[in-house]
């Protein structure tokens, strides 16, 4: 009986160190990260669409993610445990990764210390990397570390088109030159922060409702762009417009307050190009122990019993019809106002 009593007690001290092993080798990315230098500041985005330029073939693949807003130990944990895996996407040697996409948002609230702790990761990509622009990303210091804002290049057979929109309605005059330029290449990809539609019909973004948006998704449609990626809400989403795919990849690092099952997750896009076609996969990673225990256990416990509750039932019929925020939502007016393409 003693020698029994005493084999249980080992067995779960054991059980228990290794638990907190794994949770504190969780964490131990971060520390070499805090020491190590970050990328040089001409690592940016004119270098490194310099460095496609000599791809050849149409059988390719690219990698897209967005939202890490790095400089917080929290979304750092994140993003390095997405690099870890970006970095071992190449392990089949089927197709050439050649670069990775950004959609924005790589700051936390764009310092110079969330700048850098960004140009950490950079270097820390095995993959040339090109960033758009998101609306946390200070303009001047976007353009000191990471380069343009608005550009495009071609690569191989597809046209990219990185737009700047951080502020919402893009420049569509800008947008629809390169669109045009683009109808000579075989696939088009568009790159910006903000959606052109919401990813999320619980929530405030109501960009399905902007005109901008609206006329974005029609001109996709008449130049027949193949994705157009964005992210600002951090999850994943992806909608088809008029035949034109739309992936919203805002799960690049950022603590993620969507409900795992509606897309709040953390993730990327692997998307392989062959010839005339165009697949992709996303990648789900799950977070870093410590931060899946600190967080996010919690953050799906407290839907859990948001749902399981239901407290309307009791303390309230929810009968109070609220109107829309935004007047005018229905008058044709609102929708073809003159912005950019009609
Ligand atoms: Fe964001």
């Amino acid at each position: 009986m003693e020698g029994k009593k005493v084999r249980m007690v080992t067995w779960k001290k054991l059980i228990m160190i290794l638990i907190v092993a794994a949770v504190v080798y969780s964490f131990l990315p971060l520390i070499p990260f805090w020491f190590m230098g970050p990328a040089p500041k001409s690592d940016n985005n004119q270098t490194n669409i310099k460095r496609l330029e000599e791809n050849k073939g149409a059988y390719f693949s690219f990698i897209v993610f967005g939202d890490n807003h790095n400089g917080l130990f929290t979304n750092d944990s994140s993003t390095l445990k997405l690099i870890w895996n970006m970095n071992r996407e190449d392990r089949f040697r089927k197709v050439p990764i050649d670069f990775v996409l950004n959609v924005g948002d790589v700051t936390l609230d764009g310092s110079e210390w969330d700048f850098k702790a960004w140009k950490k990761m950079q270097k820390l990509i095995k993959y040339p990397v090109v960033a758009a622009i998101g609306n946390h990303d200070d303009r001047k210091l976007f353009e000191k570390y990471c380069g343009s804002l608005q550009f495009a290049f071609a690569t191989r057979n597809s046209y990219f088109i990185i737009v700047d929109n951080e502020g919402g309605s893009p420049d569509f005059e800008w947008l629809e030159g390169e669109l045009k330029k683009g109808k000579e290449y075989e696939h088009i990809f568009i790159a910006m922060h903000k959606p052109p539609f919401d990813p999320y019909q619980q929530e405030w973004y109501n960009m399905d409702n902007a005109p901008w948006a609206y006329n974005l998704r029609k001109m996709c449609a008449e130049y027949d762009v193949d994705i157009v990626f964005s992210g600002h809400k951090h999850m994943f989403k992806r909608e088809e417009f008029d035949g034109v795919e739309n992936i919203c990849t805002g799960g690049g690092g950022m603590l993620i307050e969507i409900p795992e099952s509606d897309g709040g997750y953390l993730h990327y896009i692997r998307v392989m190009v062959n010839n005339d076609y165009v697949t992709y996969e996303v990648r789900k990673i799950s977070p870093p122990l410590w931060l899946h225990i600190t967080y996010y256990l919690g953050k799906e416990a407290l839907y859990w019993i948001r749902n399981w509750y239901g407290s309307g039932y009791i303390f309230g019929r929810n009968t109070k019809i609220l109107e829309p925020k935004v007047k005018g939502l229905n008058d044709y007016e609102y929708w073809f106002d003159g912005v950019g393409h009609k």
